[in-house]
């Protein structure tokens, strides 16, 4: 039976093997306390999962403590053949997990499915990678000297993840942190913790020991996360979020010096060049600014024309956006789902108001979805630097569009922010490809291209956007230390 948001919490979890289990789990362990998660599309209750408190991450951490040696004690090859498993099971109940994630986050299923199988790429690349965590030996100048650099593990990892991407920022952080050989004690958020413990509960099966990997739900972040910076057992924070929250964090972890990883807010630039393929420039909009409703942090945040070319790509763009079919995540014809909540929509609508009341055009009518949690694709045009939108990650269906004549002009305007996560262009000239991407301020260009991660890449931020990178060799780093051993005598 396909799932459907009119359903019952009873009917769905018959409907679903995996939210079955998980809420029978959840029953069997009687917790003193829960919080219920909704359905965005309609804001009925899908389930109420347990509201675990600082002592219950203590009681984590402590498990996640003990069992953190042996982990790293197995070999690299022990550890990926664990991981492997997780890889596979995830993929054998994709579309379980698929149903699961659209239910609490939204989505349309079929881009919730890309995400769950997206995610399960990090397990299996990472568990590839821990195999070449290579070390070094460095020549010496005395040859009685033998220099060795060793990699290992930075040991217990505290993660927190976000809504946006309820499946993929897990699977981004664990796997890393799993195949380098160090334990996790993992917060999802309060919006959508099912996706969280739906694969926790895939890890059980892998064969994951004891405390390799936990998560805590709780509708009460600033506790868990309080436990997670505060206590020195925890070696590592890696959070997914806001760049205010991410501050705040980095604070909490000044005491005990922890590494960090911060993938953090963004405010992305997409420039379209006179010399551009408009019809390219103007699909790679659409899907940077309309994914997931608008709510990714490497969203097309500003857009940003050439003014011989704005009228073109500005017909274009519009046509396309009022062709998406705004519905529930269930609909097969679903191209963007609902935001994630009220306050969402609401901070996305006072963005558009303050946009319009100072001067801003709004270029999209599609009213007639602008209900619940729903709002449609919206592109303003005329927007300024005095707009609180220009300076603000929307995380929202929102367009705001600018306009310049020079290169310089458009590389200026987009380096104008203190974000640094991605930014897109769209050129056929190779010099000015090269010039622009090499003069953008951002951790990841998409050079005629919008779709920018993958597990092979590194995917991260400089300036205010974070620290770290997620994905690719580099990744692994982020979860090892460098011992560096001199031996004598030789
Ligand atoms: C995000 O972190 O919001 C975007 C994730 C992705 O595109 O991989």
């Amino acid at each position: 039976m396909s799932l459907t948001t009119e359903m019952t919490p009873a009917d769905l979890a018959g409907a679903n093997p995996m939210l079955r289990k998980i809420i029978d789990r959840i029953e069997a362990r009687k917790p003193s306390k829960t919080f219920a998660v909704h359905n965005p599309a309609n804001d009925a209750l899908i389930a109420d999962v347990p509201d675990e408190s600082a002592a219950a991450t203590e009681k984590a951490v402590t498990a996640a403590t003990r069992a953190q040696p042996e982990w790293a004690g197995l070999t690299a090859k022990d550890r990926c053949t664990i991981l492997r498993r997780w890889h596979d099971l995830i993929m054998t109940h994709a579309d379980d997990l698929a149903a699961i994630l659209t239910l609490e986050q939204g989505k349309p299923v079929a881009e919730a499915h890309r995400e769950v199988t997206f995610g399960a790429t990090y397990i299996e690349w990472f568990a590839e990678e821990a195999k070449r965590a290579y070390g070094d030996v460095i020549p010496t100048s005395e040859a009685s000297r033998l220099q060795l650099v060793i990699k290992q593990p930075v040991g217990v990892v505290g993660a927190i993840t976000p809504w946006n991407f309820p499946s993929g920022m897990i699977t981004r952080k664990a796997a890393p942190a799993l195949a380098a050989g160090c334990t996790i004690v993992l917060k999802p958020s309060e919006e959508t913790p099912l996706s969280a413990l739906a694969l926790e509960l895939l890890a059980e099966e892998a064969g994951f020991p004891e405390g390799v990997f936990q998560v805590v739900t709780s509708k009460d972040p600033a506790a868990v996360a309080g436990v997670l910076t505060g206590d020195p057992r925890i070696r590592k924070i890696s959070f997914t979020g806001s760049t205010r929250v991410g501050k705040l964090l980095m604070g909490q972890s000044a005491e005990t010096v922890k590494r960090l990883s911060l993938e953090l807010g963004g405010n992305a630039p997409l420039i379209v060049f006179d010399d551009a393929d408009i019809d390219a420039a103007v699909a790679g909009a659409i899907a940077a600014k309309f994914r997931n409703a608008g709510q990714t942090c490497v969203c097309a945040n500003r857009i940003l024309l050439h003014a011989s070319i704005k009228g073109e790509f500005l017909d274009k763009f519009i046509a396309a956006a009022k062709a998406m079919n705004v519905s529930d995540g269930f609909d097969p014809a679903c191209d963007m789902g609902p935001m994630i909540n009220s306050a969402a929509k609401q901070k996305t609508r006072a963005l558009i108001e303050d946009a319009i009341a100072k001067g801003a055009e709004l270029s999209t009518s599609g009213k007639e979805m602008d209900k619940g949690n729903f709002l449609p694709p919206i592109i303003l045009s005329g927007v300024t630097n005095q707009m609180d939108i220009t300076h603000t990650e929307i995380f929202g269906p929102v367009a705001p569009i600018f306009t310049f004549e020079t290169e310089e002009e458009a590389v200026k305007l987009a380096n104008d922010t203190p974000y640094g996560l991605a930014a897109y262009f769209w050129t056929r000239g190779m010099a000015r490809a090269r010039r622009v991407a090499e003069q953008l301020e951002a951790g990841m260009i998409g050079l005629n291209e919008n779709a920018i991660s993958s597990a092979a890449t590194p995917f991260g931020g400089i300036k205010e956007s974070g620290l770290g990178r997620e994905g690719s060799r580099y990744g692994l780093d982020d979860y090892l230390d460098i011992k560096y051993i001199a031996i004598g005598g030789l």
